[in-house]
């Protein structure tokens, strides 16, 4: 199995417009391949502009934001391709749709890399950001998901949360915590 890579992605429509999704890219020789499921922004985006960025950041409040509508994190201009990364990312690359996989629930954008850049050093892991990170999956599955399931998943996540969080990742998991409840409750 390849490894997946969860990145912060973000594609540009016809107008230069970004869109910002967290996206699991999957490493292949040379680059990555983007499975976005039909219909989707991303999707959109990549037929009209073969084009992205993907942003490695720990900052897992911008994974969370992107699940509840708070998609206006700063950007800064992408070097060799049209488009912007995240503002703050700790490294990001730059991707060119190189071959498209058509697929009739997720086509696979094959990727090369054409540029990538570090800009700060790695900080290591934290339990809670990963934590955050099931978080935000299971709330893209919210409509797939029985509630018991979600209210399992999410107790058993909140242990790494109360042991190794700090503000950002509390945050994060407030706002998705919040999301979740209003759809358990129905
Ligand atoms: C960590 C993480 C990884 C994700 N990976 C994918 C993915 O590979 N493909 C996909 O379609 N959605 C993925 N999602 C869900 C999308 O981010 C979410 O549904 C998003 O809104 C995409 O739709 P949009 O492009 O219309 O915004 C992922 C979500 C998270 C939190």
């Amino acid at each position: 199995m390849p490894i997946i890579r969860e990145s912060i992605v973000i594609t540009t429509d016809a107008d230069n417009r970004p869109h910002i999704a967290p996206l699991g890219l999957i490493e292949e020789a040379g680059g990555f391949i983007a499975a976005p499921f039909i219909p989707s922004r991303t999707l959109e985006n990549l037929r009209e502009r073969p084009f992205l960025t993907a942003s490695v950041t720990d900052d897992v409040r911008v994974f969370a934001g992107c699940l509840v509508g708070r998609r206006d994190w700063p950007l800064a201009p992408a070097v060799k391709i049209p488009g912007f990364y995240l503002a703050g990312a700790h490294a990001h690359r730059e991707l060119e749709v190189a071959e498209v996989t058509e697929d009739e629930q997720r086509p696979r954008f094959h990727c090369r890399v054409v540029h990538e850049a570090a800009h700060a050093p790695a900080p290591g892991f934290n339990r809670a950001q990963a934590a955050v990170i099931e978080a935000a999956i299971l709330t893209s599955r919210l409509h797939m998901l029985p509630p018991e399931k979600i209210r399992a998943e999410l107790a058993y996540l909140a242990i790494a949360i109360g042991k190794t969080a700090g503000e950002r990742e509390r945050e994060a998991w407030e706002w998705l915590t919040a999301k979740i409840d209003v759809h358990i409750r129905g």
